[in-house]
């Protein structure tokens, strides 16, 4: 698919104030650094469209942003982040969730993971949550630059196996790289993929 527009919409901390217009929606979570910014700015290819950050805790709203004008990327902030103080994490954790449990348009959830980390508790549990909500989501295993691929397929093997002992098949996952692109078209394709097959549910 081609990106051919990509422009911020809003940012909030509530969701009954994100956007009203009833198109699908696709939303990044996952740890705070894990990439979710950069990914967004891979995929719609531009440099600073989502604010990105060496230093997590970066994104601390709900951020739309509208692509081709016809569907949402949504950049979240990060969950499980030590740093950042305890009420505003509890802040964090209602918005968040709220956002999950209450956006219609939501089609699909990408949780994203370090490749270079073993599975984690605050990951899995997130994708049991979304699990037990009905909520779409593929897994985007993030930095793959930053390991060799024998490294790479030892971590994911490690994680299928991880992710079999709750799901009955591994969730669609892609292996990416925001520095190279890799897993670009493949995500995009996907996206392109859900976009068409949820058409007929989004007719104004
Ligand atoms: P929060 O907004 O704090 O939750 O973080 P985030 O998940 O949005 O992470 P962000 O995109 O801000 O990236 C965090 C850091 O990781 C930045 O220094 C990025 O440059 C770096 N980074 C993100 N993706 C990649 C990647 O694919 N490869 C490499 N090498 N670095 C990456
Ligand atoms: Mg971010």
């Amino acid at each position: 698919m081609k990106i051919n527009t990509a422009t911020f919409v809003i940012s909030n901390t509530d969701v009954s104030k994100c956007p009203a217009e009833k198109i699908p929606e696709y939303a990044f979570i996952g740890r705070s650094n894990v990439g979710k910014s950069s990914l967004i700015n891979m995929l719609t290819n531009h440099k600073k469209l989502a604010k990105t950050s060496g230093k997590p805790g970066k994104t601390q709203l709900i951020n739309h942003f509208k692509i081709n004008d016809e569907w949402f990327l949504v950049d979240l902030p990060g969950y499980g982040y030590a740093q950042v103080s305890k009420s505003k994490r509890k802040t964090f954790q209602s918005f968040i969730k709220d956002y999950f449990l209450q956006r219609e348009q939501l089609v699909c959830t990408f949780v994203l993971v370090d490749s270079r980390h073993e599975p984690q508790k605050i990951d899995l549990e997130f994708m049991q949550f979304l699990g037990e909500n009905g909520i779409p989501f593929a897994i985007i295993f993030t930095k793959a630059d930053k390991l060799g691929n024998s490294a790479l397929n030892k971590n994911f093997t490690k994680y299928k196996k991880q992710l079999l002992k709750t799901w009955e098949s591994v969730p669609t996952h892609f292996i990416t790289s925001s520095e190279s692109a890799m897993g670009k078209e493949d995500v995009l394709k996907f996206i392109e993929q859900i976009n068409t097959d949820v058409a007929e549910d989004f007719i104004k």
